[in-house]
Formats: structure tokens, sequence, C-alpha cells
């Protein structure tokens, strides 16, 4: 059960792109950058981040074969440095989460094929700011 702290929320949403690693069932690592993403905190256990899956290759084999996910967020502006393990709980292309995110990308990248939501709950955060407490778990 984790839930992110609101510096953690408001550096995710300045940060504009993401990596995004992934690996393979036998551990082949992949990172790619990401951009069309919303954290979902709606819900009272957990936080989501869900991902926009546009242009997902072997990022969305990975996933399949292996839900974990990592990704940091990190710019000389955000407060701090951030690593956030999650995994895949879902991917959709129908219902509330698709059409809402869909919705409100659709007027501004209108030649995105917005095939789906990749749905990643945050299961850990550690600190990856330089520092003693690099390394460390947060939440
Ligand atoms: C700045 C930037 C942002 C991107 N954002 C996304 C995204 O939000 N969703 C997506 O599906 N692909 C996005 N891409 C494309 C992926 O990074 C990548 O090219 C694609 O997943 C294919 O790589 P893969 O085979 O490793 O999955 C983005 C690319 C760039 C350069």
């Amino acid at each position: 059960m984790v839930k992110l702290t609101a510096e953690m929320k408001e550096d995710i949403k300045s940060v504009g792109v993401l990596p995004l690693a992934t690996a393979t069932k036998s551990g082949v690592p992949n990172v790619v950058p990401i951009a069309i993403l919303e954290i979902d905190d709606s819900d009272e256990k957990d936080d989501y981040i869900n991902i926009m899956n546009n242009f997902f290759l072997k990022t969305l084999n990975n996933i399949k074969e292996n839900p974990l996910v990592a990704l940091y967020f990190w710019t000389p502006e955000t407060v701090g440095c951030n690593q956030i393990k999650g995994e895949v709980v879902e991917i959709t292309n129908k219902g509330s989460v698709y059409e809402d995110f869909a919705a409100r990308v659709r007027p501004e990248k209108p030649d995105l094929p917005l095939i789906e939501v990749i749905r990643v709950k945050v299961t850990e955060v550690f600190d990856c700011q330089l520092g003693k407490e690099a390394g460390k778990k947060k939440l």
C-alpha cells in the first residue's frame, strides 16, 4: 500500500518525460522515454500511474511476460529524485479509466493512436538523490 506524497506528485507532473524500465521474463532490460501519463490517486490505499500506450513494442511485450516496471523522475527543478517500482495491474482500452484519459489527451495530440492504458500500481518508492539517503526506501 503506497500513497505518493504531494511533493512527489508535483515532481512527476513537472518533469514532462520519464524513463520507464521493463524487462523480459528472463531479465533482458529495456528503457524508454514516456510522456503521456497521469497519476491516479483516487484509491484510498494505492496510487497508480496510468500510461498511454501509443508506440510500445518491446515495452508491451515485456509487460505481458513480466509486469514489474521501474521509473524515476528528476530534473534540476524537482524537489527530489525518486525511483518508483510498480506492477502493471491492467491493460485496457475500455471503461472510464481509458475513456477519460483519452479524452484529455486527444484534443492536444490528435495524431496519437491512444491504443490502451497501462495501469501501474506503485509498490515502492526509493530515494535516488545524491547523498546519504541515496538508494534508501522512502515508501
Ligand atoms: C519524448 C518521448 C515521449 C514518449 N512517450 C511515449 C508514451 O507516453 N507512450 C508511448 O507508447 N510511447 C512513447 N514514446 C515512444 C517510446 O519511448 C518508444 O519509442 C516505444 O515504446 C518503442 O520502444 P520499445 O520497443 O522499447 O517499446 C515516447 C518517445 C519520446 C521520444
